[in-house]
C-alpha cells in the first residue's frame, strides 16, 4: 500500500474501552480526514495477543502486557490515508503517557505506560503484518470516501 492507500492498525486497548474512549478515538481519526476500512469489537484470544506483541516476548513486561490486553474487549481498526502510519503514531503520543504532549491521545487521556489505552502500528511493514493477523481480507471494506477530493489535492 502506498500514497493515500497506506494503512495502519489501531486498537483501543481494554482500558480505553472500559473508560468509554472508543468514540473519542474514532472521532480524532475521522476528523483528521482518515478513512475507516475495518473495525471489530472482540475479546482477543491470548494466542492472538502473544503473536501481536511477539517482538517484545523477551521484555520483562511481556507477560503483564498480554494479561492487560486480555483483560477485556478491544476495538481493532484499520485506518487508511496518506502517511497514516507515521501520523497515527504522532496522534497517539509517546509510549509512556508521561512523555506524551497534550493534544495527543495518550497525552490527554492516560497516565501510566501499562495503561496507555491505544495501540498503533510503528511501521508500514508491521501495519501490514498486524492487519493480516487481526483481519480477514473480506473484513476490510472497499469504498470511495465522498471526502476524498476535499481531503487530498
Ligand atoms: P503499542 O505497540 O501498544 O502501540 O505501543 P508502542 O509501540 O508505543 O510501545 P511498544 O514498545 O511496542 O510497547 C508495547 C506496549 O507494551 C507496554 N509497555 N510497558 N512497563 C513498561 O516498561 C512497558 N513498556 C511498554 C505498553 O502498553 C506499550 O504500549
Ligand atoms: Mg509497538
Amino acid at each position: 500500500m502506498s500514497g493515500n492507500k497506506e494503512r495502519t492498525f489501531i486498537a483501543v486497548k481494554p482500558d480505553g474501552v472500559q473508560r468509554g474512549l472508543v468514540g473519542e478515538i474514532i472521532t480524532r481519526f475521522e476528523r483528521k480526514g482518515f478513512k475507516l476500512v475495518g473495525m471489530k469489537h472482540l475479546h482477543a484470544p491470548e494466542t492472538l495477543l502473544k503473536q501481536h506483541y511477539i517482538d517484545l516476548k523477551d521484555k520483562p513486561f511481556y507477560p503483564g502486557l498480554v494479561k492487560y490486553m486480555s483483560s477485556g474487549p478491544v476495538v481493532a481498526m484499520v485506518w487508511e490515508g496518506l502517511g497514516i502510519v507515521k501520523t497515527g503514531r504522532v496522534m497517539l503520543g509517546e509510549t509512556n503517557p508521561a512523555d506524551s504532549k497534550p493534544g495527543t491521545i495518550r497525552g490527554d487521556f492516560c497516565i501510566q505506560v501499562g495503561r496507555n489505552i491505544i495501540h498503533g502500528s510503528d511501521s508500514v511493514e508491521s501495519a501490514q503484518k498486524e492487519i493480516n493477523l487481526w483481519f480477514k481480507p473480506e473484513e476490510l471494506v472497499c469504498y470511495e470516501s465522498c471526502q476524498k477530493n476535499w481531503v487530498y489535492e
